[in-house]
């Protein structure tokens, strides 16, 4: 659906992340997961204009179990907006790959989740940055594949879907290392592709932005729990009883495509009573 705007055509795609989609041998995780991403999809179902697409952006599952992705196809079979998938660290391709399959679940030739969509003037690039079990990867062979498809389209307007963000957020637990090749190879193709216009990650399950190789990166909000926002040092070896995730309200974002210009919105989900109502025509202040 295209809604014209601004003597534009503006076009809306929503972005899930961080699902954790999980069975009854954890019940826990599985009411509460569950009952997030639904008011996350109900919240992204009652937009206006609709988003013309949903782009679930990694750790889809919890366990990486094939039982898993049955209940997460069991739960998506319920939106009516058609759905597209990347794959985190918490997945397996053979468990989505058996469950999955069509537009939104299409791999490259060497059986990575990865594929371009266009939707009107913009490019959906989804990469596979899977690696497991915390850290990510992009292979040479990955990262052929993406310098490729980018030079497919090199002036139409892209956001590229990376599960794992290449910049450190400051929650230290969960960062990169700075010094992983994988983010040199990243880096080497993105630069100067400036049809790239956001670089759409999740993995922190907490919103931020920041720069990569020249383009802005966009980290969304889990639909599952949050990431409790601490830049203070861990020492990864050593538990020092402290909060590490906290039940702030679920989330995604919005990228919306306006010509040329790709914007993100982070949006929470829930029920929030209108604080005022347009009443009287806008006028511009003296
Ligand atoms: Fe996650």
């Amino acid at each position: 659906m295209r809604a014209a705007w601004g003597g534009g055509f503006l076009l809306t795609i929503a972005q899930i992340t961080d699902l954790h989609v999980t069975t009854e041998k954890d019940p826990l995780n599985q009411r509460r997961n569950e009952e997030r991403l639904r008011q996350v999809m109900q919240a992204i179902h009652h937009l206006r204009p609709r988003p013309v697409a949903i782009i679930a952006s990694g750790d889809l599952v919890d366990r990486g179990e094939r039982e898993e992705y049955v209940e997460l196809k069991r739960l998506m079979a319920e939106s009516e907006i058609p759905i597209f998938y990347a794959m985190g660290n918490h997945d397996s391709r053979e468990g989505f790959l058996a469950e999955f399959s069509g537009p939104g679940a299409q791999t490259d030739e060497n059986g990575f989740v990865q594929y371009a969509v266009d939707f009107g003037d913009m490019r959906m690039v989804v990469c596979d940055t899977l690696d497991g079990p915390n850290d990510g990867e992009y292979d040479e062979a990955r990262a052929a594949w993406l310098a490729r498809t980018l030079d497919q389209a090199p002036d139409r307007p892209t956001a590229v879907i990376l599960h794992h963000p290449p910049i450190p957020s400051g929650i230290q637990w969960m960062d990169p290392d700075p010094n992983s090749p994988w983010l040199g190879r990243l880096e080497q193709v993105l630069t100067g592709r400036k049809q790239v216009k956001v670089l759409m990650c999740g993995h922190i399950h907490r919103a931020f932005n920041g720069v990569f190789a020249g383009h802005v990166v966009s980290a969304a909000p889990a639909t599952s729990i949050q990431l409790t926002l601490d830049l203070t040092e861990v020492d990864m070896h050593v538990p020092d009883g402290r909060e590490i995730l906290v039940e702030e309200p679920p989330g995604y974002a919005l990228l919306m495509s306006d010509g040329p210009n790709l914007t993100t919105h982070m949006c929470l989900a829930g029920d929030y009573a209108p604080a005022v109502t347009y009443n009287f025509p806008f006028r511009k202040l003296a």
